[in-house]
């Protein structure tokens, strides 16, 4: 079948929340994109991701009309507790930096900026396949793919974004010596879950114990999303929901007598962790944006925020680029991302080391960690940094 041409300024793979933002972001600045997905709709709607958004997110969402849905539906939280030798230490957002986090999942994300790109006539084509992109140094890159009835299509952009994830092609496309890679490995993952059950707290839990790691989350009144530290070659089926909720408990309990609330669970995976940056996240006219060009380990959910942050970053530099024909703003584009990239690496990178057990640690270790929650939650100075970087910082 011959392929057929379709024309646009910028060429947008990957229809998670950070190619949608975008993509929306541009239709409101009258910049015309078009944005080439493999999954269908469906799937990305129902895969499980993080559910917490900074307010910069927020606002993003509400300023940009893509959802006020996230301000009725979602909730907001003032602040979390961190637990550990067997009881909580609430670290108060709101009191600390004046700021508060939304519980939001990011399939609400998907689906409210998949409905405004649908509202407003996006050009958005989910379930395709065979994509690539092409000519990348030149001016007038492009994108290959074939679309969900099986006709291969060409898409002729002055820019390419790539979208696409930590698995995603485009970063793939840069040559080995343009680009450098950094990332370390963990030695363990996450044991997610849903369930039907009561919310345990009204904010979340992130505690620390002999046991290893765990995190008590929410979705609505009826359903909990929790996560234990595991093993990263853990296989989640072979867990019973009795076994779960034993590990579960055994990392909550404490001299305060605190107890989960159970109920059946109905979704249960090991989640990968790992650290990773490309840099820079520029290659010719091909930019990237979200996990295709870095990953956080999940604890402190940086992970979308700092997607819909880049993305913030971009839209400024492309408005600039196609509105004002001035490429400055473009060309500071991985610099300036980079920034608030490597700031969040750390973060993520220390919340983690902070609550998780090492396999090898030593008694040293152990009582080190201690030392380091209770500097973190005995003063306002210790707090202070993590009520800044858990609700964001400025996005400028
Ligand atoms: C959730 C995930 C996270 O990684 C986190 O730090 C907080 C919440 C969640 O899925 O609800």
């Amino acid at each position: 079948m011959e392929r057929r041409i379709v024309k646009t300024q910028v060429g947008i793979v990957g229809a998670g929340p950070a190619g949608l933002m975008l993509s929306h972001l541009l239709y409101t600045s009258g910049i015309d994109s078009t944005v080439v997905e493999s999954r269908s709709h469906e799937t990305i709607r129902t895969t499980q991701r993080a559910g917490i958004l900074e307010h910069g997110s927020v606002n993003m969402l509400v300023d940009s009309g893509a959802s006020d849905r996230v301000l009725r539906e979602g909730h907001r939280h003032d602040g979390i507790e961190l637990r550990f030798d067997g009881r909580n230490h609430r670290i108060d957002f709101l009191d600390l930096v004046g700021e508060s986090v939304w519980l939001y999942p990011q399939n609400e994300v998907f689906t409210d900026l998949a409905e405004a790109r649908h509202r407003t006539g996006g050009d958005v084509r989910y379930s395709s396949s065979d994509s690539s992109v092409l000519d990348l140094e030149t001016d007038t890159p492009k994108i290959h793919f074939t679309d969900v009835d099986g006709q291969p299509w060409e898409v002729h952009c002055d820019v390419v974004v790539g979208s696409d994830g930590s698995g995603g092609i485009c970063k793939k496309s840069i040559p080995a010596e343009h680009r450098k890679d950094y990332f370390i490995q963990y030695p363990f993952a996450w044991f997610g879950i849903l369930a039907e059950a009561p919310p345990s707290a009204p904010e979340l839990i992130y505690a620390h114990s002999d046991r290893g790691f765990a995190l008590i989350s929410q979705r609505t009144d009826k359903i909990q999303r929790m996560y234990f530290q595991c093993d990263p070659n853990e296989d989640a089926s072979t867990w019973t929901e009795e076994m779960i909720w034993e590990e579960l408990q055994s990392r909550m309990g404490g001299q305060d007598g605190f107890h989960l609330k159970t109920g059946r669970i109905f979704e249960q995976m090991v989640l990968p962790f790992r650290s990773y940056v490309c840099e820079p996240m520029r290659y010719g006219n091909l930019f990237l944006a979200g996990d295709a060009s870095h990953t956080v380990p999940p604890t402190g959910a940086k992970g979308l925020n700092l997607a819909l942050a880049d993305v913030k970053v971009l839209h400024e530099g492309l408005d600039s680029y196609f509105n004002s024909k001035n490429s400055e703003l473009l060309d500071a584009y991985s610099d300036r991302a980079l920034q608030r990239v490597w700031k969040a690496q750390n973060f993520s990178y220390w919340m983690t080391s902070m609550l998780h057990q090492h396999p090898d640690g030593s008694e040293f270790e152990k009582k080190r960690q201690l030392g380091e929650l209770s500097s973190v939650v005995s003063s306002r100075a210790g707090s202070s940094y993590l009520a800044e970087a858990y609700t964001g910082w400025p996005l400028k």
